[in-house]
């Protein structure tokens, strides 16, 4: 005589088998969708960089601009990019540094500080601009452009962002 099919025990199994592919399911969805709906709430959104540390102030020569470059870490969406910057440093004391972007905001050629005549001049269409970044000749629509920095612990971190070239107002893109 053959035993009675164990039906109890088989729902339990397959029940434990579709409970199990659900759950598995529902994982991959979970972690295919949340850095999919991260980067559609973030799509239109303009990150503002983090701020990087690029010098220690003490080496910083006084009262003259000094070139710095970094990199930056910029995340979009699931992609980390290393984007590389240069900058313009100019110490005023230990507490006080002015950061310069070099990005010419005529039509964002890179400027270059001449040492001779103490200014920041455009190579493309010749701005100049003062030690301070004003704009003392050429089709610039403004001075140059300040960059957000912080002293911390007697390092300097900038922050980079990248200005509307072509307007009088210093607009972020
Ligand atoms: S891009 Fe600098 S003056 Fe035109």
């Amino acid at each position: 005589m053959a035993d009675a099919p164990d039906t109890g025990s088989a729902v339990t199994r397959r029940g434990f088998v579709g409970w199990a592919v659900g759950m598995g399911a529902a994982f991959v969805g979970l972690v295919a969708g949340v850095p999919l709906i991260g980067s559609l709430i973030s799509s239109n959104k303009a990150t503002p960089g983090a701020y990087v540390q690029v010098a220690d102030v003490a080496l910083l020569p006084t009262g003259e601009p000094f070139a710095l470059s970094f990199v930056e870490s910029a995340r979009d969406a699931y992609e980390v990019a290393q984007l590389p910057h240069s900058v313009y440093a100019l110490k005023k004391s230990d507490t006080e540094v002015v950061v310069f972007s070099p990005v010419c905001p005529h039509l964002g050629c890179q400027v270059y500080f001449n040492r001779g005549s103490k200014t920041f001049v455009c190579p493309c269409h010749d701005s100049v601009f003062s030690l301070d970044g004003a704009r003392t000749s050429g089709p610039a629509p403004r001075g140059l452009d300040t960059l957000p920095v912080k002293i911390s612990k007697g390092m300097l971190l900038v922050q980079w962002i990248q200005y509307e070239p072509g307007v009088s107002q210093k607009t972020p893109v």
